[in-house]
């Protein structure tokens, strides 16, 4: 189908514009839509960049990155941006009411379309606690809610937008364990014909993923569910341990 959500990294090379060696080399997976792939590697590992050759923030130097089929290169942006919800690493608020940053990617968005993404996001009661609900002021840069407040935010303001496919780029990191856990399960329920792709810490988030890429150095050096990896994987061995 044109709208799947199958995404495809085939033999991708990347360097950051003037740098002299490659951040990403050789990369190739693939994820289909009712699949969660987590990436996991120490910092550094290229897992933030590997991520952002999908929503074009980069083309790679050799390879291709693919979305059902077809180069992002050959996709117009504002495709790429139907189809494809990134959440940053360091997500973004800015100022305005938290209706107006949940909107960002969907002007359009009713108010139960927010408190539906919100519910979801496990965001809902600290917002539904708030005077104003949807109407309460964040400030600039959201330094007056707390950072796993500000996280669930920005996974709420990408439910709304309801992409092919999520890229969670260590979203769940400042949440505490119970939350994580809770959130994750209410994302893969409203999100069980996405294609999702987690770049995490902790492995609690992970263990359940379809396939786990170990990522070293910029290269994907193991691959395979938890249970695979963790009989096969010196490498993943010594995260889990960490
Ligand atoms: N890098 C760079 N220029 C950028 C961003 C990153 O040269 N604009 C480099 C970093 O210094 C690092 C490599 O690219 O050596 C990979 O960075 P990144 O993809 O951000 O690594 P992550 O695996 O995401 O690291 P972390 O776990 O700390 O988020
Ligand atoms: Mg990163």
């Amino acid at each position: 189908a044109a709208l799947a959500g199958v995404v495809e990294y085939r033999n991708v090379t990347f360097a950051y514009p003037g740098a002299e060696s490659p951040v990403l080399s050789n990369i190739s997976f693939t994820a289909r839509p009712g699949q969660t792939i987590a990436i996991i590697g120490s910092t550094g590992a290229g897992k933030t960049s590997l991520l952002s050759l999908l929503p074009r923030l980069y083309d790679p130097a050799e390879g291709q990155v693919l979305l059902d089929g077809v180069p992002v290169d050959r996709l117009d942006r504002a495709e790429i941006t139907r189809r494809v919800a990134l959440v940053p690493q360091r997500p973004y608020l800015f100022s305005g009411t938290i209706g107006h940053n949940l909107r960002f990617g969907k002007t359009e968005a009713t108010d139960q379309e927010l408190w539906d993404a919100l519910l979801v996001a496990q965001g809902e009661s600290f917002v539904r606690e708030k005077k104003n609900g949807l109407d309460s002021r964040i400030s600039q840069g959201g330094t007056n809610v707390s950072g796993g407040q500000r996280q669930r935010l920005c996974i709420a303001r990408a439910l709304v937008t309801k992409p092919r496919v999520y890229l969670f780029d260590d979203s769940f990191s400042a949440l505490d364990v119970a939350t994580d856990a809770r959130l994750r399960a209410a994302l893969k329920r409203t999100t069980s014909d996405a294609t999702v792709i987690i770049v995490a810490q902790r492995i609690s988030t992970i263990t359940e993923a379809d396939q786990i890429l170990v990522l070293d150095n910029g290269r994907i050096v193991d691959r395979g569910t938890h249970e695979e990896l963790l009989e096969t994987s010196p490498t993943y061995q010594e995260i889990v341990e960490s």
